[in-house]
Formats: structure tokens, sequence, C-alpha cells
């Protein structure tokens, strides 16, 4: 078995870390957290009436698997709860003790290889142009019958962006030891096949 090893695939919304994430976990046997929905999970309290921090705190591994984390509404609230410096400190000793699981652990977010795990492995900044990501987002939206607009998408990956790199705490730019890979003109399985190249020259130089 593999000892240790995180790799933190870090990159703007809907840029496809999540696909590349869960391939490489699944290839290597790593495991996999989305850290996108702890937040997802403490703003949709928020919207239930939850106060931020308090939210944060109680989260449970029931609250991940709410049907409505991947809405645009939830994206935005997940995004306006992520400034709160309290409500990410909340969140890091779980994401910790995950990076560090025996067996290797991908994790995806936007601030993986800068701030919760600067001792990555590997880390993986993704990104493509934003209407290709918004695209993206909007086809996946609508085969999961969710009722939205191209137009709202756009808008939605944009502000989630600037909020995303503008904050004070933890704000999402790639590490100074990233690898960025531009899905813009990449296949799915290009793009999986570059992450998953980038693992396998880390295991092999660690013999
Ligand atoms: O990745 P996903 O789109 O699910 O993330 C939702 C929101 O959660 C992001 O827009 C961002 O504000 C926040 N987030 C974060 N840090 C992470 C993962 C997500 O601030 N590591």
């Amino acid at each position: 078995m593999t000892g240790t090893i995180t790799v933190a695939i870090d990159g703007p919304a809907a840029a496809g870390k999540g696909t590349i994430s869960k391939a490489v976990a699944a290839y290597f046997g790593f495991a996999h957290l989305d850290t996108g929905l702890l937040y997802r999970a403490v703003g949709a309290k928020v919207l239930d009436g939850v106060a931020p921090l308090e939210a944060a705190q109680a989260l449970e591994a029931a609250d991940l698997d709410r049907d409505d984390l991947r809405t645009p509404d939830v994206a935005q609230a997940a995004s306006r709860v992520a400034v709160l410096p309290e409500v990410r400190a909340a969140l890091l000793d779980f994401q910790h003790a995950f990076a560090r699981r025996a067996g290797g652990a991908v994790l995806d977010g936007r601030d993986i290889g800068t701030v919760i795990c600067p001792e990555a492995e590997v880390k993986l900044f993704v990104t493509a142009s934003p209407e290709i990501r918004a695209e993206r987002r909007f086809l996946e939206l609508e085969a999961n019958g969710h009722d939205v607009m191209r137009e709202e998408v756009l808008a939605d990956v944009v502000g989630r962006d600037d909020r995303d790199m503008n904050r004070v705490d933890a704000p999402l730019k790639p590490a100074v030891d990233a690898v960025v890979l531009d899905t813009s003109d990449l296949s799915i399985d290009a793009a999986v096949a570059a992450a998953v190249a980038r693992v396998q020259v880390v295991l092999d130089q660690r013999g």
C-alpha cells in the first residue's frame, strides 16, 4: 500500500477539479474529499437560518448528503461563508486529518495547496476560461434537472471566482509549486491522464 501522500487539486469553479480528483483517487486507490462540499453544507445550513460558525462547528457527515448542495443558491451561500476566517478555521482539523490518512488522499478545493496542505506531495491548479467552465456547469445542472439559464450560470461562476480570489483569508490562487493544468482545450480523458501522470512521477521519485 502507498504510504501517506496528499494530492492537492485547486482551481476556480467548474474547472473540472471534481472529475479529475475522483478519477485520480480511483486510479491510485486513494481516498477523495471534495472540500467544496464542506462549505456548501455550511452555506445550506445558513440558508436554513443557522449562524455560520455554529453551522461549521456542528457539521455532520449527513449534512454532506443533502440533495440541494449542488444548486446555484447553495454555491453562492458557500462562497459567502467561505470568506469568514472562523468558518475556515472550524473546518481545518477535519481536512488535515483526511489529508494525512494512510493510503493516500486527494483533496480538491481552493486553498488545499496553499493553506490546508502546503506540504502536499502533488499540487495541481486546474483552470479553464470562465465561458468554458460556465458552459460545462450549465450542461451539468441541466442534465440534473435544474432549470437554469446560461447567463445566470456564467454570472454565478464569475461572481464566485471574484469573491474567492479577493478574500483576505485563504484566497484562491495557485501555490508557487503547483503545476497548472488548463483544461479549456482538453477532453476529460486527457485532463485526467495529465493529472495521473503528474502523481505517477512523484510516486516514482519516492521509489
Ligand atoms: O468547489 P465548489 O464549487 O463546490 O465550492 C463552493 C465554494 O466553497 C467556493 O466558491 C468557495 O467559496 C468555497 N470553497 C473554499 N475553499 C475550499 C473549497 C471551497 O473557499 N477549499
